[in-house]
């Protein structure tokens, strides 16, 4: 079987899923592909029928689609109704199926990358947008001690503690209070633009008030050390920085459409080289 397989965004031009998920499928002895799309948001609906068409076993969908693709879906997983976006669709006998790996790609790496049980954690989110709210629906699901976040939009944040709800509490500080309260955290992470290149000298919050042994982690991974992870860094916290959590998804993703494990380690070599 020839597997057809993508990602629709839009601009879409500096992916890396096709090359990550076209590494994925030949290590693994797989026939297929993996294609960058830019789908206009006005040609969505049709980009989406033409997955039936096509017999598409599956894409990935980014920015900024994530949200606008779900009516056109037949059936959405739980988690991603809850986080209230998709990343993934899987054709399943001509139906399309709505998922969201990233909140779970990202717990993975969090888990992974800390080589700490995170139960009994107090964990802080900074910002408030698409990210922040699939990263926190993950980790109230997990079973942290507590969630709190922040945000510069005080209502963004105030409407992700409402959509987690029926899953856990979650506690909205201003950013001053927060900043000025870093001890009473375990685990910092920032779900903000703030340091992606080409604006690699801004950092998203102050960390004067870290406390040693802190985990501080950054959603970003263009550059893979953003300011914010060096001076977590040199004040003794271990850092974890975003590219776990998009090796994860897309890991995540590729077990959905194939049913095979994906080789995580060629995914992360194949990613780190096209960075270089
Ligand atoms: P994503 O879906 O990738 O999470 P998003 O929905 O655009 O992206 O969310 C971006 C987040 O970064 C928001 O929390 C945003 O804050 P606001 O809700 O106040 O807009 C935050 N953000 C982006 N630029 C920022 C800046 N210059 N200062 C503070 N926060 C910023």
């Amino acid at each position: 079987m020839n597997l057809r397989m993508g990602v629709f965004g839009h601009p879409i031009g500096h992916s890396m899923s096709p090359a990550m998920h076209n590494a994925a499928l030949a290590e693994v002895g797989l026939q297929g592909s993996y294609g960058a799309y830019d789908i206009h948001p006005e040609d969505l609906e049709e980009a989406v029928r033409s997955l039936r068409e096509d017999q598409f076993r599956g894409v990935n969908v980014t920015l900024p689609h994530k949200v606008n693709v779900m009516p056109f879906l037949d059936e959405i997983s739980s988690d991603a109704r809850t986080i209230g976006a998709v990343n993934t669709i899987v054709q399943e006998n001509g139906r399309l199926i709505g998922y969201n790996t990233d909140g779970q790609g990202y717990l993975d790496s969090l888990l992974t990358e800390s080589g700490e049980e995170l139960k009994n954690k107090k964990v802080l989110i900074i910002g408030a947008g698409g990210a922040a709210r699939a990263v926190a629906v993950s980790l109230l699901k997990y079973g942290v001690q507590v969630l709190a976040i922040t945000n510069r939009t005080m209502s963004k944040a105030k409407e992700i503690a409402r959509i987690c709800e029926p899953v856990g509490p979650v506690s909205v500080l201003p950013s001053t209070i927060a900043q000025a309260n870093l001890t009473g955290f375990d685990v910092i992470i920032n779900t903000t633009s703030i340091g992606m290149a080409p604006d690699i000298d801004r950092m998203p919050f102050s960390l004067e008030t870290l406390k040693r042994d802190s985990i501080v982690s950054d959603l970003i991974y263009t550059p893979l050390k953003t300011r914010w992870l060096q001076v977590a860094e040199n004040k003794g916290a271990k850092t974890i920085n975003g590219l776990g959590m998009f090796i994860n998804q897309g890991a995540i993703a590729f077990e959905l459409w194939t049913g095979r494990k994906a080789p995580r380690e060629k995914m992360k070599q194949t990613v780190l080289d096209a960075l270089k």
